[in-house]
């Protein structure tokens, strides 16, 4: 189709890998294409040559080019849009409005270049709710927040071509939804007919400078796996204390050891954090109650409510004891009031037998309590005795959930005395938010200290 454009023959001949891709682009059956892998792969190229061919191709259709974060889309894959747009010698076919962000084309066409990324103020993405689009290219996905990709999904249906709606990402190798939606679904064989991965790395690059080959080279640990290699398999730092398979292995499993019911509640009564209540059976998370920051009040009828709901004694109940006031621990009296900071819980040792040995106690080398409960979610998370039921409101909030598991970390490892988590504070870095979830999954394991 391509070749009736007016546009310079031979300008651009493809890899191999980027002809595969341009095939699933193309055919009436894929909407989704995930390419990519190492750096220099040729991504942003693949990404930027499709948008430019289709909006050439088919007058008064919409692309979009999409990236977390508008600046590096306007430095880097802009570039490399009118790179590709010289080298078709189509330059005079486009004007680019930088204010606006869009390419317009002199056949009614037009690409919106669009800011991705997760903002406080449009959690939502109501910015994207307006849009409709042919087709799109999210360059860098990895960056990227699930519900964006979601989003922007539902509104690929303008003047679509073949009828097909058509997305490309384009991505180095991320732990997170592209991991869990595209690299092991095709791993696994379980890829469904519309969704495609074509995994590539620079040396299938055939214009890649050597030298470029050669710094890639000197890459070392997480980063060469990653950017060299393009190893979607990479374990994470050693410091991770859950691997990414077993967190992922959490949700949709029913299986994990019932029992008592259970409720661990991380309130926020103020500040941008989430009032996250989580309830169990057992070492099964059956589901999760989700509130932007509420009143004192509120979060009392929430707990009531969830207690009596599904019959949970308030001895069971633990909650973040260090934001609330009185008037909610007058109510929790016999809950278990949860001090990150405070002393760990010296377990009582049980002797082969199943008798307690008399006060025979071993005293728990971790930092303070909430540290001691980190470790035990990591053991019970990496053995695969903690499940998570895909309620809709898990569904949800499942990438953010992974996301902050990925988070528990051994900090200080060099110290042989006591064991440490990573900070809150450097958790929120990496994050960009609170770990609501994770916080409420670690007060859980206050019940299961004794051994
Ligand atoms: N078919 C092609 N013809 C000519 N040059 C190409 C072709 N495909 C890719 N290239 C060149 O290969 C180089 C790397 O491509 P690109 O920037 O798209 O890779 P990338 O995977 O996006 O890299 P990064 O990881 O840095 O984002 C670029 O200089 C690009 O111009
Ligand atoms: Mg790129």
């Amino acid at each position: 189709m391509y070749l009736s454009l007016s546009i310079r023959p031979m300008q651009i001949t493809l890899t191999e890998k980027q002809t595969k891709a341009f095939d699933y682009l193309e055919d009436k059956t894929t909407k989704e294409i995930l390419f990519g892998g190492s750096a220099g792969s040729a991504k942003s190229f693949t990404g930027c040559l499709w948008q430019l061919l289709r909006r050439l191709a088919h007058p008064n259709t919409r692309g979009l080019i999409g990236r977390a974060k508008l600046t590096d889309l306007k430095n880097t894959t802009l570039m490399t849009f009118f790179e590709v747009a010289n080298m078709l010698g189509v330059n005079h076919k486009f004007k680019y409005n930088a204010q606006n962000n869009r390419i317009l084309f002199n056949n009614g066409s037009i690409i919106f270049l669009k800011d991705l990324f997760l903002y406080p103020s449009d959690p939502e993405f109501v910015s994207l709710g307006s849009m409709e689009i042919t087709d799109c290219f999210i360059d860098e996905a990895g960056d990227v927040c699930e519900k964006a990709y979601t989003i922007l999904r539902t509104r690929i249906r303008y003047n679509l071509i073949n009828g097909v709606p058509k997305m490309a990402l384009g991505a180095n190798p991320a732990q997170n939804w592209l991991y869990r939606e595209f690299y092991k679904p095709f791993k696994d064989g379980t890829l469904p007919n519309d969704r495609k991965f074509v995994p590539s790395t620079a040396r299938e690059n055939k214009y890649i400078p050597h030298e470029y080959l050669i710094s890639l080279d000197k890459l070392k640990g997480i980063d060469r796996e990653r950017l060299r290699n393009g190893n979607w398999d990479y374990e994470d730092d050693n410091t991770v204390m859950i691997p990414y398979d077993a967190i992922l292995g959490m949700f949709g499993f029913e299986y994990a050891e019932r029992g008592q019911k259970y409720i661990s509640a991380d309130i926020a009564l103020g500040g941008a954090d989430l009032f996250v209540v989580g309830v169990w059976d057992g070492l099964q998370l059956l589901d999760v109650i989700v509130l932007p920051k509420c009143e004192a009040d509120e979060v009392l009828t929430v707990l009531k409510d969830c207690a009596d709901k599904h019959q949970v004694p308030y001895r069971n109940i633990v909650f973040d004891g260090d934001g609330v006031g009185g008037y909610l621990r007058g109510f929790l009296r016999r809950s278990y009031k949860f001090n990150n900071g405070s002393s760990p819980i010296i377990a009582k040792k049980k002797q082969s037998a199943g008798y307690l040995m008399k006060k025979s106690f071993i005293t728990p080398d971790h930092a303070n309590l909430k540290t001691q409960c980190a470790y035990r979610l990591a053991d019970l998370a990496s053995n695969g005795e903690i499940g998570i039921t895909l309620t809709n409101t898990i569904r949800k909030y499942q990438d953010r959930i992974q996301s902050e598991l990925q988070q528990l970390k051994r900090d200080k490892v060099d110290n042989d005395s006591k064991l440490y988590i990573i900070s809150k504070e450097q958790m929120k870095e990496n994050l960009a938010h609170s770990p609501d979830f994770l916080d409420m999954m670690i007060m859980r394991m206050v019940f299961e200290l004794e051994y």
